[in-house]
């Protein structure tokens, strides 16, 4: 008997790259997605690459009473990875309540169902960004959490605070927080990756995006940031890297291996690439050259974030792969096939 896993957000970005993983590490997957920010057609594509095709129910979690339903409907499911939520940062900016309902009222929602059902594992997908302007660097689990600067982050800040406090109330429950760092990249078939809405906030879509011509120049927020080159640092990870860890967390959860009833890991490389570098690596690959512009900071953005990464190798044995230039070049093959299709 296959292992059942309930991937909230499965048609997401993580979500289908963790779907493909966990297919492939032979789970049955059932898939909860509203498709407010992906298509349906991902799921064809998950099947194209691991010869399955997942479950799937089209649900908003919001609904506290179909949401009920369904994880009745499949209370054999032995965890729950939970990827389903907002996550634009500046949207969140204009509309913090639409971000605080749907993160954290579809959180609640299937938290009560959960208990209810007895399935008693969940894996939260969090971010970096709740550790906020960090004191020191490598950043490690043990670093002190600040409030986000966006509403999308402090929903990610406020989730891991009812896991925790749901966790203390109930001896059965546990969880695994995964603090991700700056995921780029695509699946090597060319078949999954980003597709953002509209005009991409995150620095890998906006520069393919300019590449490939659907935008004139990519505008580099700041170069007076106290870093060797002056723009600002960050710890990407390859989003196929990423998703192995999930496997992994679930395989702890599953086979009671945790230490503590809720654990939080960051998962990003250790390694910092300031945004020069990711140019300087991405016209390397393509062997082509960028158009930018230095312009103004961006509010809101800190000078440099990087993981420490001991924690993660130790306890779940994981450990990413994949360079930046790897990371750059599926993130390019992606873009290119996404365009090459619409022609
Ligand atoms: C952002 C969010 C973070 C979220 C993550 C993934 C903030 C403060 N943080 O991280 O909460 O989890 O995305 O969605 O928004 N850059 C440019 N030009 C651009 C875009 C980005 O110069 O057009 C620079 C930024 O200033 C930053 C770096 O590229 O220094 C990375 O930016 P981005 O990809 O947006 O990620 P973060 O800001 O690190």
């Amino acid at each position: 008997m296959k292992n059942k896993i309930i991937v909230t957000g499965g048609c997401g970005y993580i979500g289908s790259h963790t779907v493909v993983e966990l297919i492939n590490n032979n789970y049955d997957v059932v898939i909860l997605d509203d498709l407010s920010n992906s298509s349906v057609e991902t799921l064809g594509r998950i099947e194209k690459i691991t010869g399955v095709k997942p479950v799937f129910i089209d649900i908003d979690l919001k609904n506290d009473t179909e949401t009920k339903k369904v994880f009745s409907k499949h209370k054999d499911a032995k965890a729950v990875i939970n990827f389903a939520a907002h996550k634009a940062v500046g949207e969140s900016v204009q509309k913090p309540l639409m971000y605080y309902k749907n993160n954290l009222y579809s959180l609640i929602n299937m938290l009560s169902s959960m208990v209810e059902n007895n399935i008693n594992g969940v894996i939260f997908s969090s971010s970096a960004t709740v550790y906020g302007t960090p004191e020191t660097l490598p950043i490690t689990e043990k670093s002190k959490t600040q409030r986000p600067f966006s509403p999308y982050g402090n929903t990610k800040k406020i989730a891991e605070e009812v896991i925790d406090d749901l966790i203390k109330s109930n001896d059965n429950f546990s969880a695994i927080s995964l603090r991700y760092f700056n995921p780029i990249g695509a699946h090597e078939s060319g078949l999954i990756g980003e597709l953002p809405s509209g005009v991409p906030n995150n620095l890998m879509p906006y520069i393919t995006q300019t590449a490939v011509g659907l935008r004139e120049k990519l505008m580099v927020y700041g170069n007076d940031y106290p870093t060797k080159d002056g723009t600002p640092i960050r710890d990407y990870i390859h989003v196929v890297d990423l998703a192995k860890a999930h496997v992994l967390a679930v395989e702890r959860i599953i086979n009671k291996q945790q230490e503590q009833p809720y654990e939080i890991f960051n998962l990003g490389t250790g390694n910092g690439f300031s945004v020069l570098d990711v140019i300087n690596s991405f016209e390397e690959v393509t062997n082509s050259k960028l158009n930018y512009e230095i312009t103004d900071r961006r509010p809101g953005d800190v000078p440099e974030l990087y993981a420490a990464t001991d924690l993660v190798k130790e306890k779940l044995g994981w450990e990413p792969k994949k360079s930046l230039n790897e990371m750059i070049k599926s993130s390019w093959d992606w873009e290119q096939k996404l365009r090459n299709n619409k022609e």
